[in-house]
């Protein structure tokens, strides 16, 4: 809802630039305008100033339009972003009204900072800065806008004795001048920033020693009746611990093994095209691994010819910090040849995926992910299979975008097949399906032909879930899991990518008697875990004990990663690695609030922590309690949520579509007292 607003608000904000500039120039023309020729050039510039008007006026509607979905929305545009232009075009006005007679020496320096003014302000919705950056942000603006009215009084003074060509041109050299070395200076301070000396990271290589410390723009928000518990944040009796030494039981005998074998190989999709994949053990999806909840998992990784190197990460399962699969911070990938063990107990059943995490925008596209199904502890009843005794049918299915013959071509498929496929179920069997997203856009999955329940959100099970009717859309978050039961009916049942904006074939029939394909299904209702199921006793939901507080905000627009300027998606203003890192104790309940500004959904992801989602834009959880890994943050949405901080380590929190976090969008959450030496001692693996 909120994001054509966004976008309304950049294209009104380009607008303003133009009859902005117009009218500085018009302004220009008046001064140095014969008296003939001056009622002429008072009308163009009155039609110039006065659209600037109407649009900067349109500007304050939007903003206003988006404080409906909480002040976090609008906050930036009404503080920093909207005030010069007010500012300095009230100004013109006012000028413009008082005395639109020409050489009047307060009109151009009027209008002229009312350009300025404009200009500042699509700076500001350009370059998007973070909530600690605000008083910066005001005091330049504030300094902008009084060096233009300054300059350009002195320079029409010198104007009306007309000393020549310089003068007259002048206040326009001097607005670039101000303009661009304000640019420069506050794009500099931003990227560096708590960039730490000497640390050359890519962006591949996530450094966690090297990782910028402290939470100065994260603790700004600690007013808001946050206490500090005091906890001893010199790292208490248990003293500096590496990430290194934080890992799964390495005594004990495993309960389960596996080895996984990266390599290459060619993928054929079901429709015949072929992918240059990567695959663990010769098939993308990788293998389904299944562990019991408090069984030791050990799993063997062996590289055998996959160039980038890769790691393998339990999206999902709050591993030990050194199982985590993080290179540059929990271990270094693995190269051609070598190998890596992994071993941890899962603390909860449910649904889970594995992937590499090195170069993961290229590597996890072309398959190098898996299912890790956690099953319940032995001597627990499986939900669902008491009433009617039989097996539940089980299926994990991906939703993957497969690289296609194009380079920007993706071809949506359920796992490997881009086109429909079918399988019997008997009628009376209870049904699970586990739902897996990953791809790097959230993905639409319609279902159709049975009511069904959704019984768990990222491997978290809901509490008392009602049965959905049927035609009822599921939306998975890039990275995030769903699981859907049923008992199988009579009636098939589809499922099929939505195709409403890539035309895609991928479909799945379940069918109790002969094979057939499945249905064509157009949009139905979208579920919203907001108000489904229904609250535990003792849980109240919207707890407001907190021992911390953080604040993160996405915004899109102009900054310099990788040693490079880019248009990119951003935290709190920031690229990797110049995003502040978060530091908690172990013990601390955190409090975070998300708030999307951009154009774009961006899933969030905490490594080796599940949240709780308490509300969205304001509207509180009122249903089963919402736990999640993968959290998608639509433009214009605004999540509160909180976890405890309970699994020590440096945790990497980034966006779940690989190529925004390829291109910056992470930072870390990293507890006092632990360190990570993997990077600068000389076995990064690049
Ligand atoms: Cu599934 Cu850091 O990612
Ligand atoms: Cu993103």
């Amino acid at each position: 809802m909120f994001e054509p607003l966004f976008i309304i608000d950049l294209t009104i904000t380009l607008l303003t630039l133009v009859t902005a500039l117009m009218a500085g120039r018009r302004a220009g023309r008046l001064a140095r305008a014969t008296d003939d020729g001056a009622a002429q050039a008072t009308r163009r510039l009155r039609r110039a100033l006065y659209g600037t008007v109407a649009l900067t006026a349109l500007r304050l509607v939007v903003a206003g339009l988006l404080l409906t979905g909480g002040w976090n929305l609008a906050s930036n545009r009404l503080v920093v972003v909207l005030p010069p232009a007010v500012l300095g075009l009230a100004w013109a006005v006012t000028a413009e009204r008082r005395n639109a007679r020409h050489g009047t020496v307060g009109l151009a320096p009027a209008v002229h900072t009312g350009v300025a003014g404009v200009l500042l302000s699509a700076y500001w919705l350009l370059v998007p800065s973070g909530p600690g950056d605000t008083p910066a942000s005001v005091l330049i603006s504030v300094a902008v806008l009084a060096a233009v009215a300054a300059g350009s009084t002195v320079l029409a003074r010198l104007r009306a004795a007309r000393t020549g060509y310089g003068a007259v041109h002048a206040p326009w050299l001097a607005l670039g001048l101000v303009l661009a070395l304000g640019s420069v200076s506050f794009l500099g301070y931003q990227g560096s920033l708590s960039r730490p000396a000497g640390h050359q990271a890519g962006p591949m290589d996530w450094g966690g020693g090297a990782v910028p410390a402290q939470n100065s723009a994260a603790d700004a928000h600690q007013g808001h009746g946050a206490q500090h518990t005091g906890h001893d944040s010199s790292g208490g009796s248990a003293g500096t611990r590496d990430v290194e030494d934080l890992t799964g039981p390495r005594a004990r005998t495993p309960d389960v093994r596996y080895t996984l074998t990266a390599a290459h190989r060619t993928v054929k999709l079901a429709s015949g095209t072929t992918v240059d994949a990567l695959t663990f053990n010769g098939t993308s999806p990788g293998p389904e691994l299944r562990v019991r909840q408090g069984e030791l998992l050990e799993v063997t990784l062996v590289n055998k010819d996959v160039k980038e190197g890769v790691t393998v990460h339990w999206h999902g399962v709050d591993v030990p910090n050194a199982e985590d699969g993080v290179p540059g911070v929990t271990q270094d990938a693995v190269v051609p040849g070598g190998r890596h063990v992994y071993r941890f107990v899962p603390d909860r059943a449910g649904t889970f995926w594995y992937h590499t995490h090195r170069d993961a925008a290229q590597t996890v596209k072309r398959g190098l992910f898996g299912a890790l199904v956690v099953e319940p502890p032995a001597d627990a009843t499986p939900a669902g299979s008491a009433s009617s005794g039989q097996q539940p049918y089980e299926r994990v299915v991906f939703t993957h975008l497969w690289p296609g013959k194009g380079t920007q071509d993706l071809v949506p498929a359920f796992d490997a097949a881009d086109t429909v496929r079918s399988t019997s179920v008997a009628p009376g069997r209870p049904v699970r399906l586990r739902l897996i997203n990953s791809s790097d856009e959230p993905q639409r999955i319609l279902l159709g032909g049975a009511p069904f329940t959704v019984v768990a959100i990222d491997g978290n099970a809901l509490n008392r879930p009602a049965a959905l009717k049927a035609r009822t859309d599921l939306l998975l978050p890039a990275g995030g899991r769903l699981d859907v039961a049923f008992t199988m009916g009579r009636e098939d049942f589809s499922l099929r990518l939505d195709g409403a904006e890539t035309p895609n074939r991928a479909g799945l029939a379940l069918n109790p008697g002969p094979s057939k394909a499945p249905a064509e299904l157009s949009r139905g209702t979208l579920f919203d875990p907001l108000a489904y199921g229904e609250p535990t006793s003792g849980q109240p939901a919207g707890t407001d004990r907190a021992d911390r507080r953080f604040e993160m905000v996405f915004d899109n627009g102009f900054g310099f990663f990788d040693g490079g300027f880019t248009f990119a998606n951003t935290i709190n203003g920031r690229l990797y690695p110049n995003v502040p890192t978060l530091m908690v104790t172990e013990g601390d309940t955190v409090r975070m609030r998300i708030t999307n500004r951009s154009i774009m959904d961006h899933p969030v992801h905490l490594h080796g922590h599940r949240v709780r989602v308490l509300s969205r834009n304001g509207d509180a959880v009122t249903g089963s309690p919402w736990y999640t890994d993968t959290l998608n943050v639509a433009p214009g949405e605004v999540f509160e949520i909180v976890f405890s901080a309970d699994n020590p380590g440096i945790w990497m929190d980034h966006c779940h579509n690989q190529e925004h976090a390829a291109a910056g969008m992470v930072m870390h959450l990293a507890y006092t007292g632990i360190t990570s030496d993997l990077h600068g001692n000389g076995h990064s693996p690049e």
